[in-house]
């Protein structure tokens, strides 16, 4: 069953392989009999109706929501604005007329945002949760919920729900923007099949990621990740994912804040993964590299096919721009599973942390 290992020596690894399947599930879920979107009723009105959505989630969730945030605002063209779960709860900012409150939850059961769940319905307000487990109090307790299909996750470290969840966003917003009258292009369902086959490609080159934390991580004491627009999401996620589970001290940053400070920390040998698979400013993200490779860092560019250079460590096949972190997150996942497994860690279940926080 989903909830046994098999042959696979850790939940991790088999969450990360499971990728593909999960995206294939969710076209699947919600495509129509005329390969439309097929998506509750209740949730495309309530999304626009919203002047303003709140996206609020904590970890790797809140990562996918950074990502949410572009795709609903460049697909459907309506302000959003993500939160830490936790600082929501005591800094409110100020509300718009009409918000839309969407909790993006693997466990569907993080206690921050049920605080800021109990608030939001005090106040009156519509909400949507995006979860794993449609049984849960976040979903149970939410007006509407929509079901991320990615199975039973294990593995303390977030996989395949992260990926998961931004699938649906990405159907989500087309299907508001269709609803609202916004005419686009961008088919998700056809775009997330090729997706799938992109991710397939990665787990199976799994020694080469292997290789990869081999020559950049075996002994390094930290590790920066940098990207801009999406690329920096998923830096942010790349991060927390290695330090998790290998303990290395990790950090994302956006390109251009690198000069602000953190260039401070480099030095001979500090291992630097750029991630380059937004045109717009892969020139701008590879000055940023030549910036850091100039103060003795070590550089490993994951890019993708139309903006790669000769020189890039690993290069991913050519997918939707709005759907580029879905893949690129992969080989980051993979390096950290390597990285972690060579230091002797714990994988599935690292120290310190919980698969699901159920307190404030
Ligand atoms: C814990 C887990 C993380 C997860 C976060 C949010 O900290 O260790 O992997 O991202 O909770 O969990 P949720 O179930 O709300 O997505």
């Amino acid at each position: 069953t989903d909830i046994e290992k098999g042959t696979y020596p850790h939940f991790m690894l088999k969450e990360i392989e499971e990728q593909p399947f999960v995206m294939r599930n969710i076209i699947t879920k919600y495509k129509d009999e005329h390969d439309n979107i097929k998506l509750d009723e209740n949730v495309r009105n309530a999304v626009t109706a919203a002047d303003r959505i709140y996206i609020i989630a904590a970890g790797t969730s809140y990562h996918s929501g950074l990502v949410g945030k572009e795709l609903i605002e460049k697909i459907a063209n309506i302000p959003v604005e993500t939160h830490i779960a936790s600082e929501f709860l005591y800094n409110m900012p100020l509300l718009s007329k009409k918000p839309l409150f969407i909790f993006i939850s693997q466990s569907g059961e993080t206690a921050d945002l049920r605080g800021v769940l109990v608030n939001a319905k005090n106040m009156g307000h519509p909400s949507l949760t995006i979860t794993n487990v449609p049984g849960s109090t976040l979903s149970r307790e939410s007006d509407y919920t929509l079901h991320t299909y990615a199975g039973p996750e294990i593995a303390v470290a977030s996989t395949k729900a992260y990926t998961a969840q931004m699938a649906v966003m990405a159907i989500l917003a087309v299907d508001a923007a269709r609803a609202g009258g916004v005419t686009i292009e961008f088919d998700p369902l056809q775009e997330l099949a090729i997706v799938a086959n992109a991710m397939e490609i990665f787990t199976n080159q799994k020694e080469e990621m292997e290789e990869v934390a081999r020559n950049y991580l075996s002994v390094s004491r930290n590790c920066f990740f940098i990207g801009r627009s999406m690329d920096y999401h998923v830096c942010l996620e790349g991060a927390l994912k290695l330090k998790e589970i290998s303990y290395i001290q990790a950090e994302g940053f956006a390109g251009g804040e690198l000069k602000h400070g953190t260039i401070a920390l480099i030095e001979e040998g500090t291992p630097v993964i750029g991630l380059a698979t937004q045109k717009g400013v892969s020139l701008n993200i590879r000055g940023n590299m030549k910036e850091v490779v100039a103060r003795g860092a070590n550089p490993c560019f994951i890019s993708m096919e139309g903006c790669e250079h000769e020189e890039d460590k690993i290069v991913m096949p050519k997918v939707h721009e709005y759907l580029t972190p879905l893949v690129s997150v992969i080989p980051m996942q993979l390096i950290s599973y390597y990285a972690a497994l060579h230091r002797g860690c714990d994988v599935d279940k690292p120290r310190n942390l919980a698969k699901s926080v159920t307190v404030e």
